[in-house]
């Protein structure tokens, strides 16, 4: 695939077959995310968490559960890994870059992810439910000054990518000429 084909072929996956990613697979999409642009080249203000533990993302998913009172959330559908980013969050406009830089970092890893044909997902809801007190989040040890932002779910799965028709009135769009 080149880049364009990548991007257009690009959806989220929710369901995964049980099939772990390669060691390589998880270094090729950990390079795509070392390779994001970064606000300011602030590297150091983000940190990974690549969990590979399946009992845990069990755990982090009953925790869901059990908040939203609901037996069927299934929020990472399966997926054997979860990537979770960090990020130091600080204030004013830093707390958007911040952000910003999160959510990059994620879809790096989304591009190259369909790039090897390896399943992924974008999870922000599931993020929502780590409050630093809980027990999910102490077992995830976050570093001491950084909140998690957002993940990535990643397995194999049924199927593969294909180029998909983008609706190109979708999102609004001004020219300002
Ligand atoms: C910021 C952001 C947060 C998202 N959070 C979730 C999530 O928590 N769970 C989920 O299943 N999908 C999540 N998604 C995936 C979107 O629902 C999905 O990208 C959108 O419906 C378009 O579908 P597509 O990815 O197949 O093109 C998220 C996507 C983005 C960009």
């Amino acid at each position: 695939m080149n880049t364009l084909e990548a991007i257009y072929s690009r959806r989220s996956i929710r369901a995964f077959n049980g099939v772990q990613l390669t060691e390589e697979e998880c270094k090729v999409i950990l390079k795509a995310a070392y390779a994001s642009p970064i606000g300011r080249a602030m590297y150091d203000t983000l940190s990974l968490t690549v969990i590979t533990d399946r009992a845990l993302i069990d755990r982090w998913e009953k925790q869901m559960q059990e908040e939203a009172g609901n037996p069927d959330l299934h929020p990472f559908y399966g997926a054997p890994t979860v990537i979770l980013v960090s990020s130091v969050i600080g204030e004013g406009l830093m707390t958007n870059v911040n952000y910003s830089n999160a959510a990059i970092v994620v879809q790096n890893m989304a591009i190259a992810a369909t790039e090897i044909g390896v399943g992924a997902c974008h999870i922000w809801g599931a993020v929502r439910g780590l409050h630093g007190d809980d027990a999910v989040s102490k077992e995830l040890k976050i570093p001491a000054g950084m909140v998690p932002c957002c993940a990535i779910a990643l397995g194999h799965f049924d199927g593969e990518y294909a180029v998909r028709e983008v609706q190109e009135d979708r999102i609004q769009t001004y020219f300002i000429r």
